[in-house]
């Protein structure tokens, strides 16, 4: 996608990854940058402050709060789906409402999203395009985030079949599969950790040059070779 003539909605673009790759697409000279925030006030003033910035009121567990960002946001041509929550939790002991939260945010949060903006990407002039933020451990668990892990397994199959479903419409549809990115998701976990402008720079190249999936970071894209050489190979990695 040319991301000059992009209009961007990034949700969960206050903070972390997510006000990176808003910085990104501004950077890379995109028309419009809606950053979603379920707090508006915790938007940096520097980024409000740039004329092609609307802040945009959104929780994405909210099927109003959602609703009411397509209404005020009709013109979004790249829908980046950010936001995310991580709770920590084995899968014999982890607390069932942490994992419930994690599934409603990061699955199908991302999902009402999409659907929510479908009618914009749609009616793009040009390119349209939607980034789901996933993350390596999607495709294989670490044991402590087994919950995070099966909300973002979720959220990689409706990748897939979104992916498939929006092809004949010309929308394209970027997997990102990140390792560890130095933000506050993973403030006090011991970690090889991204950074996160890094991270961000890498999604937002593999969006213009059309790629269906990135490993924007040294480890993901190393456990993405083995994850190519064969899955149970990246199951036994992470599992030890
Ligand atoms: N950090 C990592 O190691 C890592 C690795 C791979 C993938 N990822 C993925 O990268 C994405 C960004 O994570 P991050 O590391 O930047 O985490 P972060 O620093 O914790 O930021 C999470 C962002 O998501 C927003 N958010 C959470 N729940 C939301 C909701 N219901 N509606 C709207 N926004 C919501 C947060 O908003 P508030 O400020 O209101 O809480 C915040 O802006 C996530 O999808 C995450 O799973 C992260």
């Amino acid at each position: 996608m040319k991301i000059s003539d992009s209009v961007a909605l990034v949700t969960g673009g206050n903070r972390g990854l997510g006000a990176r790759l808003v910085a990104e697409l501004l950077e890379q000279g995109a028309r419009k940058v809606y950053v979603g925030s379920r707090v508006p006030e915790d938007v940096a003033e520097p980024v409000r402050r740039d004329p092609r910035v609307r802040v945009l009121k959104l929780d994405v567990t909210d099927a109003d709060s959602v609703a009411a960002a397509a209404v005020a946001a009709p013109d979004v041509t790249l829908l980046v789906n950010n936001a995310g929550v991580l709770g920590f939790g084995t899968v014999l002991d982890g607390d069932l409402e942490l994992f419930e939260r994690d599934l409603r945010t990061n699955y199908l949060g991302a999902l009402r999203t999409v659907r929510a903006f479908l009618p914009a990407l749609r009616a793009a002039p040009a390119d349209a395009a939607i980034v789901n933020v996933l993350t390596l451990i999607a495709l294989a668990p670490v044991a402590p985030m087994a919950g995070y892990c099966a909300s973002k397994a979720a959220a990689h199959s409706m990748t897939q079949a979104l992916r498939a479903a929006v092809a004949a419409e010309g929308i394209e549809v970027l997997a990102a599969y990140p390792g560890g990115i130095d933000t506050e998701m993973l403030a006090g976990v011991e970690a090889q950790k991204a950074d996160p402008e890094v991270v961000a720079a890498r999604i937002i190249a593999a969006l213009a040059a059309g790629e269906p999936v990135v490993w924007p970071d040294d480890a993901s894209a190393a456990a993405g070779a083995v994850y190519a050489a064969g899955p149970a190979r990246l199951e036994q990695m992470l599992a030890g």
